[in-house]
C-alpha cells in the first residue's frame, strides 16, 4: 500500500527510499513509515466523514503509536487526539498539541492524572465510571474548572473479533452498562453537577472489525439511548463519539471495508434515526488508530539463524521478535513478509519466522513462502505500524528499535534506538550492595 514498492534493483521501496539502504543507514530491526500514507489515511477519514454529514469531528487513538513527530503529523492534518494516561497526555502536550482538541479516555484514571488534565487545559473527559464522576467533580470544585463530560456506555455488541481486543460487549470493564439504568443514573449525576457540561456520549466496540453491521448496530442502540435521555431529562445529546476499530488488511485473506463504506453506513443510520425519533443530529466524533498508522509502516529485519529440520520444518530467525511485535504471541495475529532485498525472486520455500527472544512462543510467522534465504538478508514485514512499537517491550533485555519516518526519499530518525545504556538508566544499586562488590 501507500508508496511502497519494487525497484529496479529489485528491493523493496517505500516514501521513495531503498529498504536496503535504510536498513544498511539506520540498522535493524526497523520500524518504517510512510508519512504520504499516514497522511492519505488521515484525510480519507475527514474527508468521507465531511462528505456524508455536516458536523463530525475525528481524532486519532493514540495507543495505536503515539511520538512527537506524529502528532505533529496528526495535528496538521486536523485531526484530535484520543490519550488515554498521563503518559500521553504528556506526550502530546510535549509535541504541542493543542489542549482543546484533545480528549482524555480510561478506565480507570487517577487522581493525579485527572489533576493533570484540568491543569493542561484539556477540558474533553471520556467518563468511565462512577468513582471517576465523582473524583473530577471534587476537582472541578477545587480548582474553579468547568469540564465537558462524554459518557463512555458499553453498547452491549459483539463485535468478531479476538476477544482480547472486544470491548462493547455487556461483560466488559469498560464503561457504563445500559443495564440496570447505570447508564441513566451517569447522566442524571452529569446533568446534576453544577461544573459538568454533558457534551454527549461515547462507545467502542471492539478492534480490527470489518463489517459495517456491528456499528450499523450500536448507532441503533446508542440512538435509542439517546431518544430516552431526550424523553426523560429533555436533553440534546450533542456528540455521539463511535469509537474506534476500523479494520486493516494484515494478509490477503483480510477483507476490510473501504472507509467509505463504514462511515456512509454510519452516517446514514445517525440520520436515519434522528428523523425517526425527531431528535437534532449529533455530532458524529470517531476514533481510529490502526486505521490511521496501522498498514503505513513495515518492520526491517536482518535474517540471521536458519535450522532446517528436514521434513518437518524450517526456521528462519531474525534480530528482533516479540519484543517488537507481541500481536502473534498475543492475538495469534498473522503477518505477511518479503524479503527485501529480492522482492522478485520465485518463491520455493515454506519457512516459519522466529524472534529471538527466550520463548518457544516468539514466532512472528508461522509458515510462509518466500524465496530461498541466507544471513544478511533483509526480511520486511507489513502492517507494523498500529501496536506494535507502541506494546514493545525490553523483554531479554533488547534495546527497542528506532523509527524512521520517510517521504518522498528523505528517511529521518522519529524516534532513537534504545542503547544497551538506555537498558539500565532507571537501575540503582544500594549503597550496601555497591560496597560489598567493591
Ligand atoms: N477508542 C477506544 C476507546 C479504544 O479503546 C480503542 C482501542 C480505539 C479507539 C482505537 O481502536 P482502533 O481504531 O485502533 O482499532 N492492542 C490491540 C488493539 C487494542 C485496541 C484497544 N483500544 C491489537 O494490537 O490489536
Amino acid at each position: 500500500p501507500g508508496t511502497m514498492k519494487i525497484n529496479e534493483k529489485n528491493h523493496l521501496e517505500i516514501g521513495g527510499c531503498d529498504c536496503v539502504e535504510l536498513a544498511k543507514t539506520f540498522g535493524t530491526p526497523l520500524f518504517v513509515m510512510d508519512e504520504t500514507l499516514i497522511r492519505q489515511n488521515c484525510r480519507s477519514y475527514i474527508n468521507s466523514l465531511e462528505k456524508h454529514y455536516q458536523n463530525s469531528e475525528v481524532i486519532y487513538a493514540s495507543k495505536a503509536f503515539s511520538s512527537l513527530a506524529l502528532y505533529k503529523i496528526i495535528e496538521e492534518e486536523g485531526l484530535g487526539l484520543d490519550v488515554v494516561s498521563g503518559g500521553e497526555i504528556f506526550m502530546a502536550l510535549e509535541a504541542g498539541f493543542p489542549p482543546e482538541k484533545i480528549y482524555f479516555h480510561g478506565n480507570n484514571k487517577s487522581y493525579d492524572e485527572l489533576k493533570l488534565a484540568l491543569e493542561s487545559g484539556i477540558t474533553k473527559i471520556i467518563v468511565d465510571n462512577f468513582l471517576e464522576l465523582d473524583m473530577l467533580n471534587e476537582l472541578c470544585r477545587e480548582m474553579h474548572k468547568n469540564v465537558n463530560i462524554l459518557l463512555r456506555i458499553t453498547p452491549g455488541i459483539e463485535a468478531h473479533t479476538h476477544h482480547y481486543i472486544r470491548t462493547g460487549q455487556i461483560d466488559s470493564k469498560f464503561g457504563f452498562p445500559l443495564e440496570n439504568g447505570q447508564g441513566f443514573l451517569a447522566v442524571e449525576k452529569v446533568l446534576k453537577m453544577k461544573r459538568f457540561r454533558f457534551a454527549g456520549l461515547h462507545c467502542h466496540i471492539g478492534s480490527q472489525i470489518f463489517d459495517k453491521e456491528p456499528f450499523e448496530h450500536t448507532v441503533s442502540t446508542m440512538m435509542d439511548f439517546i431518544r430516552q435521555i431526550k424523553d426523560r431529562y429533555n436533553t440534546d445529546v450533542k456528540v455521539l463519539n463511535l469509537g474506534g476499530g476500523f479494520g486493516i488488511k494484515y494478509i490477503d485473506t483480510d477483507k476490510p471495508r473501504h472507509v467509505e463504506d463504514y462511515i456512509e453506513a454510519i452516517t446514514k443510520k445517525v440520520n436515519f434515526y434522528s428523523k425517526k425519533y425527531n431528535l437534532v443530529p449529533p455530532k458524529i466524533m470517531l476514533e481510529p488508530g490502526r486505521a490511521i498508522v496501522g498498514d503505513a509502516c513495515i518492520t526491517l529485519y536482518t535474517i540471521g539463524a536458519i535450522k532446517d529440520i528436514p521434513g518437518i520444518r524450517k526456521y528462519v530467525s531474525v534480530d528482533g521478535g516479540m519484543t517488537d511485535n507481541i500481536r502473534p504471541a498475543l492475538y495469534q495475529a498473522k503477518y505477511h513478509a518479503m524479503i527485501a532485498n529480492n522482492c522478485k525472486a520465485e518463491k520455493k520455500e515454506l519457512v516459519s519466522i522466529a524472534g529471538k527472544c527466550c520463548e518457544s512462543g516468539d514466532m512472528l510467522i508461522w509458515d510462509i513462502e518466500l524465496p530461498k534465504v541466507s544471513p544478511g538478508d533483509y526480511l520486511a514485514v507489513f502492517s507494523t505500524g498500529a501496536y506494535h512499537y507502541s506494546m514493545s517491550s525490553n523483554y531479554n533485555k533488547i534495546p527497542r528499535p528506532a523509527v524512521v519516518l520517510v517521504s518522498e526519499g528523505q528517511a529521518e530518525i522519529i524516534i532513537k534506538r534504545e542503547t544497551y545504556k538506555d537498558l539500565v538508566k532507571n537501575d540503582v544499586i544500594p549503597k550496601r550492595l555497591k560496597n560489598k562488590s567493591t
